[in-house]
């Protein structure tokens, strides 16, 4: 099996983020440092990353967590901030599925399956991503329209999105944002190239899974139905 494939499958992180691991030098293999994305390896090999041994689990753990903000979405965070695994005290090795702002709260999946992580972030598998956000300001009629046929925001493309209108409050509109492709600071830079700025954002739904009545900071499994649809997508 591909190390990355491997070390994903043991639940370390995505498979992209276990390549980093393996072009940055961390991983041994047999004891021997291995650089090379194209290194196999067998069942009977043994495996570290930073000097601890790893091995294939056959537990899949899939936990939701409503993100508070001021937490990174990262299993270790190398400025000493605090990440969502911070909220979630489990021994299994999960991290988290794609990424939440600093500052944004929300729904974030946790799991240990790599590959039900890869099908989720993939942007070619177009999963919905809910928001939902307080803009400052009143977006006009032309404003929404633009944002539902696509903008650019330096230089970056962002795909048509799902917008509706939730309220008002304060002189500031509640949108509830639909997306499909997972870019970086995707909300965000799509109300900045309105020229407006988002005051709050919280995901609210991922795949058809909805937060629902979590609170900040607190986590639960999923439901076979829930995980059975996430695999049906
Ligand atoms: N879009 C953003 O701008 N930030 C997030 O955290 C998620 C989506």
């Amino acid at each position: 099996m591909r190390i990355n494939k491997y070390l994903s499958g043991c639940g370390i992180d995505s498979r992209r983020k276990c390549e980093q691991l393996v072009l940055d030098g961390r991983v041994r293999v047999n004891g021997k440092k291995v650089t090379e994305l194209s290194t196999d390896v067998k069942d009977d090999d043994s495996v570290e990353v930073d000097g601890r041994y790893v091995g294939l689990s056959h537990r899949k753990v899939y936990v939701m967590l409503n993100k508070p903000k001021g937490c990174v979405c990262t299993v270790s965070d190398e400025k000493g901030r605090k990440t969502v695994l911070d909220y979630v005290k489990i021994k299994d090795r999960i991290f988290p599925v794609g990424r939440l702002d600093y500052d944004t709260e929300g729904l974030l999946l946790l799991t240990n399956d790599g590959e039900l992580s890869n099908k989720l972030t993939h942007p070619k598998n177009m999963v919905k991503k809910v928001y939902s956000v307080r803009v400052e300001g009143e977006p006009t009629d032309a404003e929404l329209k633009r944002l539902r046929g696509g903008v650019e925001y330096n230089g970056e493309k962002y795909g048509a999105a799902q917008v509706s209108v939730v309220g008002v409050d304060d002189g500031n509109a509640r949108l509830e944002i639909t997306v499909t492709e997972g870019k970086n600071h995707e909300i965000k830079n799509m109300i900045e190239s309105l020229g407006r700025r988002v005051l709050f954002l919280k995901r609210t739904g991922l795949g058809g899974l909805k937060l629902g009545g979590l609170s900040r900071g607190e986590w639960r499994y999923l439901s076979a139905r829930e995980l059975d649809m996430l695999k049906s997508l």
